[in-house]
This record gives structure tokens, C-alpha cells and sequence, in this order.
């Protein structure tokens, strides 16, 4: 990947983050639509599926949520052995039917799912046009088919015209492409991610695992530049090369009930309340992955973790943790600065990339600018075969499973965790900080009841109606002030905002009116007192003092009462408020799972 392949939003007039899904084999059709719920996380402005049968393709596909448009154009009545679908999350230009995807051409022989933006599509498809083709849609994807029409009016086979098709394209793109008349699907990628399943009689194409998790955990993950051909068989190629490639199969240990939202009425709830099992995943893995880290970070002239928006605040914490753990000092800096930051890199550098999906492009960029520099890479991610575990000297796995939710609970601590582990492994203590974190997984195992979920409840009913929310910390409690304020802005939309407990008196104070509700991170450390103190500097402003806190105080209007976990207090002070975002988002009617403007995965800078 180079840094060209990093489109600027503004240039371009249509932004997709999307998911794409293929399936050839017996019904094809709702296992596509069953993967298009899988991965709604991804996008969810418009979806569409086609269906090859008996040398017809049949498309379908509008704008509005998948159940919405499932419901409106009957997916379930489609049938065939090979279908494609898409969700589409376009944050410019228009949300249209004609925009949906599958994309055809002009004779409507060839369908093409993408997710992805293809740079020079406008000088593509100027030229198709002058070659008589005719354009339906305003977006870059359309050009796909065009050209593979193309080829294949020039003589190519279906093979050929995608392969020759892919090598036209600039920019990021995973596609897959249908033909009716042909008993294959073909799938390419460059830049987004591609996995191939391989099921009983069936094989799979997705962005992302959880979408066939159901049928199979036998999975391909293709790398830059490959495309997989599909038909009763699978072969995989690098179409710059034309030379075939030989992968292993892998076999990924998520489960499809992980990826279910079971009993739960939302993943949200779920994945908050599976903490501590995510948890204890993230502690109790194999080690040699943490000391070859932790080796990296020692042997290393310089280490910035990277990361955005939740994973952003995690690497933040990452600096106090290394410092208090390790005495190390640790620099941090959100994946979409770094580039106006990072100058100073050079091949003794180490970055340190945090993220739960593994594709936010922001992050990527950071960890492309450290590569060009020379310097290593490593890596904390949940999602097992993403560019940036691939593109890593170094990666070390968060295990929480799948977390469908846009806003994120169980990856959250399972990062906190890791980066404990790392200081702990890099001063050479790291059955110590193993067994501080089986104890804080016990800890969220045992606070995560019945108790704690209907005191939030009520908080949360209290706090609902209010305009704005502040949160502070100090130190360790610091960057989970911040991350707190994610939690609530994505999930109860109310105005929340985090600061460090002694920058208050030097501007956020003025804020502070009669009720305004103010949440106060306590952890059981040199903190404490201060930030108490800081707590009654807002109440002496008429300010609203909810405690998160081991230990009670004459402060607190309202106490939530958290396990005393020692320097881990971030990973348990997280948790209350991720349960109060959530039971205010739920008194508000707000859509869970799918933050408004929001998606999971920012594949665009
Ligand atoms: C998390 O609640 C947010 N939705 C968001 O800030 C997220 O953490 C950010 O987009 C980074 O994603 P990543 O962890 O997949 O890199």
C-alpha cells in the first residue's frame, strides 16, 4: 500500500465504507443476505444483492436500513447458486437507489460489489464513455463492470477481462464480480480487506469474517493484489503477475454464537456484559507474542503508539501505563496528526498501531509513514487477518471476538489490557502483571450484575434529559475521562466532554452551572485526593458529583461503587459508563448497535 492509495475525503465525490459479501453453492441468496447482516456494521445507508440463475442475473437493492430494504424488495424470494450483496455507507454525495450497489454494465451481464475508492475513476470512465458505454450512477464502482465489458467484447475470457480490469484500477478496492452466463464468482483486493471461506460445497467471499462465520471457520485471507477465481473449485492468482499462489487455510477460533447478539436485544449490551470472558481471552493468551513485543518496544530508539477516536485514548493510556509500569517513556499520537508529526521517525523507530478492526485508514497512514522511514511496526488488534496484523513485525491479538457494536466495550479493555501486559513484559515482570489482570477479570466478572445494571438504569433516566455531561480523571483516569466522552456522545448523543482533572480551574470550570452532572474517575493511587478535590471545586459550583470509585466520598451526589483493582482502575472505571451511555441511548430510543453518522470500520482518511 503507498500513500497515494490514501484518498482525500474532500476530492471525491462519493465515500464508501462498505461491506461485501459472495456466496456460490446451495442457497446463496439468504446466505448472502444472512452475511449482510453480519457485517450491517460496516455500513448501513442502502444494501443490494444479485443472483445468477439459470443464465439470468436478477438485481435488487435499495437505500435505507438492510431489514428495511430486505423487507422492500424481498430478498427472500430470490434464488440461485451464486449471489452477491452489499451494505453501502456513503458519507458524500448522494444515497440513492441507482448509487446501491451491485453495479452493472451496459448490458447488465455483469454485476460488481466494491468497498473502496477507485482514484481515477473519472479518467476511466471519460474514456469508456467516449468508447459508447453509458453511466447510470455517480459512483466510482460503475466503471468496474464497464471495463470488464470491455475486455470481454475484446475477445477475454471472464477470467481474463477482471484480472486485466484490476490492473486499470488506482486506489483501495476489494470487488467482487458476478457474470451470467458464468458459473464463477471472482473476487480482487488491493487496499480493503477480502477473506475467503471455505464451507461444505460452498465458498464465501466477504469483507470480513463474522459474515459467514455461520457456514464456516475455514478462511483464506487474500493479500494485496489478488484475486480468488471460484467456481466447483477455488484458485487464487496475483493478477499483477499472473502467477497462481498457494495459501493455507486457516481456522479462526471466533464462534458464530460470538457473532450473534443471542439473548441480548443489542450487541451493545451483550459485548459490555461478556467483559469479563473477552478479558480474560486477552490475558491468558499465548506469551510469546507479548515478549516478542515487548522485546521491539526495549530494542527500539523511540515508540509512538497510534491509534483513533476509543483505540486513540487506549494508546493515550498506553503512555501513563508504560510510565507507571515500566518507568519507560512512550509517545502517543492519533493516527490522522501523525503525519504532520512524525518527522522525526527514523529506522530505529517503533510504531505501535491500536485498533479493533485492524483497517481504520487514518492509523494505516501513520504505520505506512513509519515504514517509509524504515522504522518497525507493531500492533494490537481484534480482527484476526487485518491489513494492519498483516502489514506488522509485530502484532499481538486483542481475542475479544467479534464486536459488532459501532461503539466499542470489549475491545476497549482487551487493549488496556495488552498494553499492561506489554509494560509489564518489557521490565521484565510479566507474571506480575498477569496476575494483577486475572484478578481485574475476576473483578469484571463479578461487578458486571444485576445490581450495577439497575443502579445505571436509574442513573441513566436522571442524567437523560441533560444537555451536557463532563467527566474528569487523573492520570491513569485521564485518557478514560476522554474515552468516557466518546461513549456517551456516540451512544446517548448528549453534548459529554472529558477532562483532566487539574485543567479545570484553567477554563472548563466556567461551564459548571446549578445540576450540571459531572462524573468523577477515581482510581485507588496518588490521584485520588486531588481529583476528589477537583470534585469539590465543581460541586461548589452547584455541579451534579457522580462517583465512580472503590470507595465512597462525602463528594459524591451519586457513588457507583467499582472493584479496588489497583493500577488497572482504568479497565473497571470504563465500564459503568459504558452501561450508562447504553441505558441512555435505549431511554432515548436511539439506534444502538449503529451510531448516528457513524460505522464501525473508517476505511477513508
Ligand atoms: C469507538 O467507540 C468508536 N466508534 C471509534 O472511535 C473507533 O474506536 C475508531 O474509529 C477506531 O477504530 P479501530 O479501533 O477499528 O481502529
Amino acid at each position: 500500500m503507498n500513500k497515494t492509495q490514501f484518498l482525500d475525503a474532500r476530492n471525491i465525490g462519493a465515500i464508501y465504507m462498505c461491506g461485501i459479501i459472495g456466496v456460490i453453492g446451495q442457497d446463496a441468496p439468504s446466505l448472502v443476505v444472512h452475511g449482510l447482516k453480519m457485517l450491517e456494521y460496516r455500513g448501513y445507508d442502502s444494501s443490494g444483492v444479485a443472483v445468477i440463475s439459470e443464465g439470468t442475473l436478477e438485481i435488487r437493492k435499495n437505500t435505507g436500513k438492510l431489514e428495511e430494504v430486505e423487507k422492500k424488495e424481498k430478498f427472500s424470494e430470490l434464488n440461485g447458486n451464486i449471489s452477491i450483496g452489499h451494505n453501502r455507507w456513503c458519507t458524500h454525495g448522494a444515497v440513492t437507489k441507482e448509487n446501491s450497489h451491485p453495479h452493472t454494465d451496459c448490458t447488465e451481464s455483469i454485476a460488481v460489489v466494491h468497498n473502496g475508492i477507485i482514484e481515477n475513476y473519472l479518467e476511466l470512465k471519460e474514456k469508456l464513455i467516449a468508447n459508447g458505454h453509458s453511466f447510470k450512477t455517480q459512483t466510482d464502482t460503475e466503471i468496474v463492470p464497464h471495463l470488464i465489458e470491455e475486455k470481454i467484447n475484446a475477445g477475454k475470457n471472464f477470467e481474463t477481462a477482471v484480472k486485466e480490469t484490476c490492473n486499470k484500477l488506482e486506489g483501495r478496492f476489494a470487488i467482487v464480480v458476478v457474470k451470467k452466463d458464468e458459473k464463477q464468482m471472482i473476487g480482487a483486493r488491493r487496499g480493503s480487506p477480502l477473506v475467503m471461506g471455505i464451507g461444505d460445497g460452498k465458498y464465501f467471499l466477504a469483507s470480513d469474517v463474522p459474515a459467514f462465520l455461520s457456514s464456516t471457520r475455514k478462511v483464506i485471507f487474500l493479500e494485496d493484489n489478488e484475486m480468488a477465481v471460484i467456481g466447483s473449485e477455488a484458485k487464487i492468482l496475483n493478477f499483477k503477475t499472473n502467477v497462481a499462489v498457494q495459501r493455507q487455510v486457516q481456522e479462526i477460533s471466533w464462534t458464530a454464537e460470538e457473532a450473534e447478539k443471542g439473548e441480548y436485544p443489542h450487541y451493545l449490551i451483550k459485548e459490555i456484559m461478556e467483559q469479563g470472558v473477552s478479558l480474560h481471552r486477552a490475558v491468558n493468551q499465548d506469551e510469546t507474542r507479548i515478549k516478542e513485543v515487548a522485546q521491539m518496544i526495549n530494542a527500539a530508539f523511540g515508540t509512538y503508539i497510534v491509534g483513533c477516536g476509543t483505540a486513540g485514548k487506549v494508546g493515550l493510556a498506553g503512555t501513563y501505563i508504560f510510565s507507571k509500569v515500566a518507568k519507560k517513556h512512550i509517545n502517543f499520537a492519533i493516527g490522522s496528526e501523525f503525519p504532520q508529526y512524525h518527522d522525526f521517525l527514523t529506522p530505529k523507530s517503533l510504531t505501535i498501531a491500536i485498533s479493533q478492526s485492524g483497517e481504520t485508514a487514518d492509523t494505516l497512514e501513520a504505520m505506512e509513514a513509519t515504514k517509509e522511514t524504515g522504522g518497525k511496526l507493531a500492533s494490537i488488534v481484534n480482527v484476526m487477518g487485518s491489513t494492519m496484523q498483516r502489514m506488522s513485525d509485530g502484532y499481538i491479538m486483542v481475542n475479544a471476538g467479534p464486536e459488532k457494536a459501532v461503539a466499542s466495550t470489549k475491545a476497549t479493555t482487551g487493549q488496556l489490557a495488552i498494553l499492561y501486559l506489554l509494560a509489564f513484559a518489557s521490565a521484565g515482570k510479566l507474571p506480575e502483571g498477569k496476575q494483577l489482570l486475572d484478578k481485574t477479570c475476576g473483578a469484571i466478572s463479578g461487578m458486571l450484575n444485576k445490581e450495577l445494571t439497575e443502579k445505571v438504569k436509574t442513573l441513566a433516566n436522571k442524567l437523560k434529559s441533560h444537555e451536557n455531561i463532563y467527566i474528569i480523571g487523573r492520570g491513569l483516569n485521564y485518557p478514560i475521562a476522554l474515552e468516557a466522552a466518546i461513549k456517551l456522545q456516540e451512544v446517548s448523543y448528549i453534548h459529554a466532554e472529558g477532562f483532566a482533572g487539574g485543567e479545570l480551574k484553567h477554563g472548563p470550570l466556567a461551564l459548571i452551572t446549578k445540576d450540571t452532572p459531572c462524573i468523577v474517575l477515581v482510581g485507588n493511587d496518588e490521584t485520588r485526593k486531588d481529583v476528589l478535590s477537583n470534585a469539590r471545586e465543581i460541586k461548589a459550583r452547584g455541579g451534579y458529583i457522580i462517583g465512580i470509585s472503590p470507595e465512597n466520598s462525602e463528594v459524591f451526589d451519586e457513588w457507583i461503587q467499582v472493584p479496588d483493582v489497583g493500577i488497572c482502575s482504568p479497565i473497571v472505571n470504563i465500564i459503568p459508563i459504558q452501561l450508562l451511555a447504553y441505558f441512555i441511548g435505549v431511554e432515548k430510543g436511539n439506534d444502538i448497535d449503529r451510531c448516528r453518522n457513524l460505522a464501525k470500520a473508517v476505511t477513508v482518511k
